[in-house]
């Protein structure tokens, strides 16, 4: 895990054509492991009436990291000319070395973005540039999976298919009871795309978690058989992934592999890395061309040319405060038992658990094993509960938002009929058609998730149907249609 960076690594990382004289503003650094009060202190700012199970989403942000960020923003204020001489780049760089360290990366290759969705765009932009500069030819393919988040999904048509790419999807098959059948139908759409080798597979975008449903993915095995079959880049969005699992980018092998910090890193919205492999970092021979000068960001500035790490580090005026908090968090992180891997852990196992308390109760079962997932798990649905559609779930959500106060994603599987009856059926024979994705965060409480147990429960006791939400006149079902159904939400 990563140590807090020094000053002089600050210095030395920092672009040399902005005079860095002056250390950003110091956290205190906390002795003792952190206590359980500490913690519920740490995210007092929760609204406690909810129980929050899906920190997948927008993630949560501890008071410390919240004070230092205000620190950042008081300091801009105070004097935004000497905050943009002296801080900016400085405490910039510093969060790259303690992204780097954390990533077994170099800090040369990692570059600051908003999210994932920007991390893409700068991915997908020079896919399109191939294509227009006659590098790629039309009709070249772009790999991705059914599930891809739908913001990079909307991406790779925006830039690559419209650039002229075939995009050819991985079907993965939900429930999962092992990563086989993700290799296998990686290899099976591989080869649709390669079309007996007729065609050039320009692009593989691999999760390393995905969304929705949550599933943890072989990463590097589907990297390494990209590799063996001549498909040019990969691109790994891991949104989710850092916080959840271990990262070695190293080890992965990928060419661009993004993650959010604002997910299950503790920091502030928004901030996110993009791990470039250099030539220099790539195995020798196989990756002659340095695809990481040609990526620029798609918000041109004064550092257009400077290198993507550069680029990404001034995008005009803004608040800069969320990426300047990552040594904060790093930080946070250190005050957990065994660190982030200590938090990993007791998130993973947790999540397991009140996974498996949820289906025990509901006659039902989780999506994947244990070891196809990190901090978030999915747990089956009773039938009863009639969810047909995308909107039913939607409307079912916003009900226990609303009715019930607690706050957990939900997945229709328009493939329920298809998998195996352990998986298909639940305890009363009802076919298991939707799902929730429960998250573990260290704020969390069993009682939170004994609130969603209850709820569903009572659903099911009450003999409620989705079919009745679907025309009611019932003014909160009413709003729930009108305001709530928002298809791209962050998952
Ligand atoms: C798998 C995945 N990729 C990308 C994103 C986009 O993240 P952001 O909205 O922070 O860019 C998300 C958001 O939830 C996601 O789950």
């Amino acid at each position: 895990m990563a140590s807090l960076p020094s000053d002089g690594d600050v210095a030395a990382a920092a672009n040399g054509t902005i005079v860095c004289d002056v250390s950003p503003p110091a956290a205190k650094r906390p002795r003792a492991a952190i206590t359980d009060a500490e913690i519920q202190a740490e995210f007092a700012h929760h609204d406690r009436s909810v129980a929050r199970l899906n920190n997948g989403a927008f993630g949560c942000v501890p008071s410390s990291v919240l004070a230092a960020r205000a620190r950042w923003q008081r300091l801009f204020l105070s004097q935004p000319d000497a905050f943009y001489h002296h801080h900016l780049q400085p405490g910039l760089a510093r969060s790259r070395a303690a992204v780097a360290s954390a990533i077994g990366a170099d800090s040369s290759s990692v570059s600051l973005v908003d999210n994932v969705t920007t991390a893409a765009a700068i991915v997908m932009q020079h896919v399109a540039w191939s294509f227009a500069e006659g590098d790629f030819s039309r009709g070249d393919a772009v790999l991705m999976f059914l599930y891809t988040y739908t913001s990079i999904k909307s991406s790779i048509h925006a830039y690559a298919a419209r650039a002229g790419a075939a995009v050819v999807e991985v079907h993965l098959p939900f429930p999962l009871t092992s990563p086989s059948a993700i290799v296998a139908e990686f290899r099976a759409a591989l080869a649709v795309a390669r079309d007996g080798g007729r065609r050039r597979v320009r692009l593989a975008v691999i999760d390393h978690i995905t969304s929705m449903p949550t599933v943890l993915i072989p990463v590097k095995d589907l990297v390494a058989i990209c590799r063996d079959n001549g498909v040019d880049k990969v691109f790994v969005d891991a949104a989710h992934a850092i916080g959840q699992v271990d990262i070695d980018v190293g080890d992965i092998g990928a060419d661009f592999y993004a993650s959010n910090l604002h997910k299950w890193f503790f920091c502030p919205s928004a901030v996110a890395f993009l791990h470039t492999r250099t030539s220099s970092s790539a195995a020798a021979g196989d990756d002659p061309d340095d695809i990481a000068s040609k990526l620029h960001h798609p918000v041109v500035s004064s550092q257009y040319g400077n290198g993507l790490p550069m680029e990404s580090a001034w995008i005009g005026v803004r608040d800069y405060s969320a990426q300047l908090v990552v040594p904060d968090a790093v930080e946070f992180v250190a005050r957990f038992d065994g660190g982030v891997e200590g938090i990993r852990r007791l998130n993973h196992d947790k999540v397991v658990e009140m996974g498996a308390m949820l289906a025990a109760a509901w006659g039902t079962f989780l999506g994947t094993p244990p070891e196809m997932c990190g901090s978030m798990v999915m747990v089956g649905l009773p039938g009863a509960l009639g969810i047909e559609g995308e909107d039913d779930a939607m409307r079912l959500r916003t009900k226990l938002r609303r009715r019930f106060k607690v706050e957990v994603p939900l997945y229709y599987n328009p493939e329920s009929a298809a998998a195996p009856p352990e998986l298909s059926k639940d305890g009363n024979g009802d076919l298991v058609t939707g799902w929730v994705r429960i998250s573990h965060q260290v704020y969390n409480k069993r009682e939170d998730y004994e609130v969603l147990r209850d709820a569903v429960a009572k659903l099911v006791a009450d003999g409620f149907c989705c079919a009745e939400l679907r025309n009611s006149s019932d003014e909160e079902e009413t709003l729930s249609r009108g305001v709530d159904i928002q298809p791209a939400l962050p998952m």
